[in-house]
C-alpha cells in the first residue's frame, strides 16, 4: 500500500499486519490483525512519529521513500519503547545518522536497553515544544498509559493528537480513517483493546483526559499507533474512554466456567436460565474453548459475572487459571460476581476463584454455590434460583 495524506503535508507511513493473532505474547488476541502507524511530518524539518515493528521496517522505508528520502528526517518522535513502535528506529537511523531521537527521560532509558544504541537524543517533558518550521510539536507525558515511557505529540495547527497506544485498536484494514469501517466492529475492537490493555490504569486515563481538557487542546484529529485515525468525531472515543473508565457497564452477564464431567455446566447453564428468566442478557463462555481476551473484552461491557470450576486436587482446573490470572491483573472496576461449582469430595474450587475475585476487586454479592458430584434436579433448580437473584442484584445495581 502507498503512504497515505493524513493532512497536508503529514502522512501515514505505517504498515498492516494482516496476519498478526497474537499480541503481547499469547495474552491477547487480536483475530483481526493490527496496523502499526507511523507518521511522517514535512516541513522546513522533517519528523517521523513512531516506527513500525522491525518486521515492517521495509514496507515503512519504502513508504517513506514514495515521500522524501529517508536521510533528510531530523527527527524520530518515540511517544513509546514497546518494540510495536520503536523496532524500526535502528535501520531508520542508519539511513538518517544525523537524526535526532525526541522522547521522555523513561523512553530514553528504555530504548538505550531495548537497543543499546548510542543515539543522539532530546530528552522531552510535558509542555516541551519542537519547531519544525510551520508545525510545532507539543510533548504531553502519558505515563502508564500504558508504560511509563508513553507520551503523546500534539500539533496545534493541525488540532491533531497523535496518541500512540491510547485510542487504538488492533484492527487491520486497507482503510486508514475510523469514519470509513463498520462502527460495530471498530467500538468492540476500541472496547477489546482498552480491556486487555488499559483497563488496569483507567484512573490515569480519567485524569489524563482531563489534564488535555483543562489545558484547553483543540484536537480535530486522534490519530493512534493501531488501528484507523479518529478523524470526523474523535470525541466518540474519548467519550467511550471515559465511561469505560469510570467503570460504568451495562446490566448484562457474562458466565465463564470450565466443566470436569459436565456437572457445573449443567449448573451454569441452569443459572443461565434463572438469569434469562429476569430479561437480563447473559453470554455463557465455557473456558478454554473461548478466547479469554474476547471474554475480557465482553467484560468491560458487562455489570456482574459468574465464575465456575469444577474442583480438581483441591483447587480449579488449569484451564481457568488463565482468565482468572488476567482478570485478575486488570482489576475491572464496579463488577458485582458470583461463584459456583461441582465437586467430588472435599472442593476447593470456589474457594480459589473467589479469592481471585476479591483481589481483583469485585464485590461478591452471594455466597458461593456448589454440588457433590452430578446436580439433582432439585440441585439445579437451585442453580437457577441463584442465577436469577444475581440477576436481579445485577439490574438493582449501580
Ligand atoms: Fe503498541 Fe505499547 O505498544
Amino acid at each position: 500500500m502507498p503512504p497515505v495524506k493524513v493532512l497536508e503535508n503529514i502522512f501515514w507511513v505505517g504498515a498492516i499486519d494482516w496476519n498478526i493473532r497474537h499480541f503481547h505474547g499469547f495474552s491477547y488476541s487480536t483475530q483481526r490483525g493490527t496496523t502499526y502507524n507511523a507518521y511522517l511530518i514535512i516541513d522546513k524539518k522533517v519528523a517521523l512519529v513512531d516506527t513500525v515493528h522491525h518486521e515492517f521496517c521495509a514496507e515503512m522505508i519504502q513508504k517513506i521513500k514514495e515521500i522524501i528520502d529517508p536521510s533528510k528526517i531530523d527527527y524520530i518522535i518515540a511517544n513509546h519503547v514497546e518494540s510495536d513502535h520503536s523496532g524500526s528506529i535502528k535501520e531508520i537511523l542508519k539511513m538518517a545518522p544525523n537524526a535526532t531521537v525526541v522522547g521522555t527521560a523513561n523512553c530514553k532509558a528504555g530504548l538505550e536497553k531495548h537497543y543499546f544504541g548510542n543515539w543522539k537524543f532530546q530528552t522531552v517533558k510535558t509542555g516541551d515544544t519542537l519547531n519544525l518550521g510551520e508545525r510545532t510539536l507539543t510533548f504531553l507525558e502519558a505515563a502508564m498509559l500504558h508504560w511509563p515511557d508513553t507520551m503523546f505529540t500534539y500539533i496545534e495547527k493541525d488540532a491533531l493528537l497523535l496518541s500512540n497506544d491510547g485510542f487504538g485498536q488492533h484492527l487491520a484494514s486497507s482503510k486508514r480513517f475510523a469514519d470509513e469501517v463498520d462502527q460495530e466492529i471498530l467500538m468492540w475492537e476500541a472496547g477489546k483493546y482498552y480491556a486487555n490493555i488499559l483497563w488496569l490504569y483507567s484512573s490515569v486515563v480519567t485524569r489524563k483526559i482531563e489534564e488535555v481538557q483543562k489545558l484547553g487542546l483543540k484536537i480535530d484529529m486522534i490519530a493512534p499507533s493501531h488501528g484507523v485515525i479518529w478523524r470526523k468525531d474523535p470525541m466518540k472515543i474519548v467519550k467511550a474512554y471515559l465511561k469505560w473508565a469510570s467503570g460504568a457497564a451495562d446490566k448484562k452477564i457474562i458466565i465463564v466456567y470450565d466443566t470436569m464431567w459436565a456437572s457445573t455446566e449443567k449448573m451454569a447453564k441452569a443459572m443461565l436460565e434463572g438469569i434469562v428468566s429476569e430479561g437480563v442478557e447473559v453470554k455463557l463462555y465455557r473456558l478454554p474453548v473461548s478466547d479469554h481476551g474476547d471474554i475480557i473484552g465482553e467484560l468491560l461491557h458487562a455489570k456482574g459475572l459468574l465464575v465456575g470450576s469444577a474442583t480438581i486436587n483441591n483447587g480449579i482446573l488449569p484451564t481457568v487459571a488463565p482468565f482468572l490470572v488476567e482478570m485478575e491483573g486488570l482489576r475491572p472496576k464496579n463488577k458485582i460476581a458470583a461463584v459456583f461449582g461441582s465437586y467430588g469430595w472435599g472442593g476447593g474450587a470456589t474457594r480459589t476463584i473467589e479469592a481471585v475475585l476479591k483481589s481483583a476487586g469485585m464485590e461478591l454479592v452471594l455466597p458461593a454455590i456448589m454440588t457433590k458430584w452430578v446436580p439433582t434436579t432439585e440441585e439445579l433448580q437451585k442453580c437457577y434460583e441463584f442465577g436469577k437473584e444475581f440477576a436481579q442484584k445485577v439490574k438493582a445495581a449501580e
